[in-house]
């Protein structure tokens, strides 16, 4: 089956899907971006994403490409076009189609685009075997909290990453303490069992998984502390993880080629993916 792309108010085969070369989200990275997971026909964290988005959208000075209700009418209609129950959809919104020059332009529509992809989920919990993670110097600019898509210091620390090796970068500051993975959120457990994650500020991306993890937390009783934490605390830590929207919860087993703990996802991070796996199935007890 071919898959089709929404541009601009029509929906066009994937393969021929066009954007103008004065799209200022192609020359400047002027725009920016979401990422949600369909779970066997639901969209998770739907409400997050979208809020999320409005918030990116204002931070940048750019309105809505349309009203919230028609918006999510299109997020469905590509999702039911591309016949994807599990899977993401991506979104993107750029600034629009004008002359080039640094400037906003007056007047000019914001641009839009969405895409489907199926994805078949690792639906268990033993299916995290765990990642190693190697760490890079966070080279980002201060507003890391907007998804914009500029994400040229992020492609570049998940190439080094793969390159030696590891699944995922972790940016870290100039004090030694971990920001933030290139497109997850960063994770440690601590001696008494509560999870420790970085504090939103504008140095980190809030991850919407990362909110629902911490809801899901709260409601089974698992103590969070949401504060910075260095390398070599994760390294001493009896368990690390990180969250997205398509890694879910995974385990962290090696950092810079050390091992972490006993070298697999440890008890906490498990209980967590469960929890989170119920979670997007429906199953659990608090549904969005
Ligand atoms: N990445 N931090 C960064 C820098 C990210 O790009 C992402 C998401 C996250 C996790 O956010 P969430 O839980 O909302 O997915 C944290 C997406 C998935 C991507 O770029 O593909």
């Amino acid at each position: 089956m071919s898959r089709i792309a929404y541009v601009n108010g029509r929906y066009v085969a994937h393969a021929d899907a066009q954007i103008h070369i004065e799209d200022r989200g192609y020359q400047f990275s002027d725009g920016v971006y979401e990422v949600a997971a369909i779970f066997h026909g639901r969209i998770i964290d739907e409400d997050g994403h979208l809020e999320r988005m409005k918030r990116s959208l204002r931070e940048l000075q750019m309105d809505m490409p349309m009203p919230e209700e028609p918006f999510r009418l299109v997020c469905r209609e590509t999702l039911r076009r591309n016949r994807v129950a599990d899977g993401i959809i991506y979104i993107q919104v750029s600034r629009g189609v004008s002359p080039r020059d640094h400037p906003f332009p007056k007047d000019v529509k914001s641009a839009l685009v969405m895409t489907a992809k199926a994805v078949a989920w690792p639906e268990n919990t033993d299916d995290d075997k765990g990642a190693e993670v190697a760490t890079v110097e966070d080279i980002r600019w201060l507003r890391r909290d907007v998804k914009s898509i500029s994400l040229l210091p992020n492609i570049l620390a998940k190439q080094a990453a793969r390159d030696s090796g590891a699944y995922e970068a972790w940016f870290v500051d100039g004090d030694g303490f971990v920001t933030e993975g290139s497109s997850t959120n960063a994770w440690i457990v601590d001696e008494l069992g509560r999870i420790v994650t970085r504090q939103l500020d504008n140095h980190i991306l809030g991850g919407i998984t990362r909110a629902t993890v911490l809801k899901l937390a709260r409601e089974n009783s698992i103590e969070i502390v949401e504060r910075a934490f260095t390398v070599e605390e994760a390294l001493a830590a009896p368990e690390a993880f990180l969250t997205s929207t398509t890694s879910f919860i995974k385990g962290i087993i090696g950092i810079d080629d050390k091992q972490v703990a006993d070298g697999a996802p440890g008890p906490v991070t498990r209980r967590l993916r469960a929890i989170y796996l119920d979670y997007c199935r429906g199953t659990g007890s608090n549904l969005a």
